[in-house]
């Protein structure tokens, strides 16, 4: 059963995105944060450290990984962007990524980096700790693909735990981080999907940037928060958000 809330111009379902992207028209861009790979979620590493109140402390990931959705999540994808696809996973999962990209209706692009100056150190000393995701774009749009940020780096750096952190969600992406992936990707008045929406952190950079957004959540839980922030939004003065970095082009040589 699907549930579906209003809030300015972001509309947010409860549900499963594999039976509701069917029903949605097209959009401008996808940008989401699905579920890792299962490998990632099976290993030691897979806790994540909650932030404030009840929810302090690490916690395990409860929701499942990606790997048997994802030919089908690329399939619909594919079917309802008109444009930038643009996909969060691990290191790791970049090639899995790119193998289910290709033979879809979209152009692979490239894996992107986001550098995260404040992870966590591997405190066993074993090993080099983990400092960066990454995220994989396509062009799903007709012609040649169009992004506002000219020639940049597909380098991203923003802290885990800035000011701007909820801390309800295991995975939360930082708002400064996906403010300036809306800015890169997408135009105000634009419609951007989250099929992944968990607590709704694109969804926020949406509603400061006036961009319409279609948030998908499975989990009650999240989608409640995502409900909560999305009007919070809309609601606050920009006490934190920092505006995206405007892009100057570099000369060519
Ligand atoms: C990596 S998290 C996204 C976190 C988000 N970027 C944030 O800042 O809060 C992925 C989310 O996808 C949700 N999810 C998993 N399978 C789903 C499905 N089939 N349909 C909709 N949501 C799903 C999970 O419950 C989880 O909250």
């Amino acid at each position: 059963m699907t549930e579906c809330v209003q809030i300015g111009d972001c509309t947010l379902y409860r549900g499963d995105c594999l039976e509701v992207m069917p029903m949605l028209d097209k959009v401008d861009h996808v940008i989401t944060d699905p579920p890792y790979e299962k490998i990632m979620h099976d290993s030691k590493n897979s806790s994540r450290v909650m932030k404030g109140g009840a929810n302090a402390g690490l916690r395990k990931l409860d929701f499942g990984p990606i790997d048997s959705i994802r030919g089908e999540f690329v399939r619909l994808s594919s079917n309802v962007c008109d444009g930038w696809f643009v996909a969060f996973c691990t290191v790791e999962g970049v090639a899995r990524w790119a193998d289910a990209i290709n033979p879809a209706a979209m152009k692979y692009k490239r894996a992107c980096t986001w550098i995260k100056p404040d992870s966590t150190p591997q405190l066993n000393g074993q090993g080099p700790a983990q400092g960066a995701e990454c995220f994989v774009t396509a062009w799903a749009g007709k012609g040649h693909a169009r992004w506002n940020a000219g020639g940049k780096r597909g380098v991203y750096q923003h802290c885990v735990n800035g000011p701007t952190r909820h801390g309800g969600h295991p995975t939360e992406k930082p708002i400064p981080l996906m403010s300036e992936l809306v800015a890169d990707f997408t135009n105000p008045g634009q419609t951007i999907l989250d099929p992944f929406m968990g607590s709704g952190t694109t969804g926020v950079a949406c509603a400061k940037m006036g961009r319409r957004f279609i948030g998908i959540e499975l989990d009650a839980k999240y989608f409640d928060i995502a409900c909560k922030r999305i009007e919070e939004a809309y609601s606050q003065p920009d006490f934190f958000v920092q505006p995206a970095p405007a892009y100057k082009q570099e000369p060519m040589l």
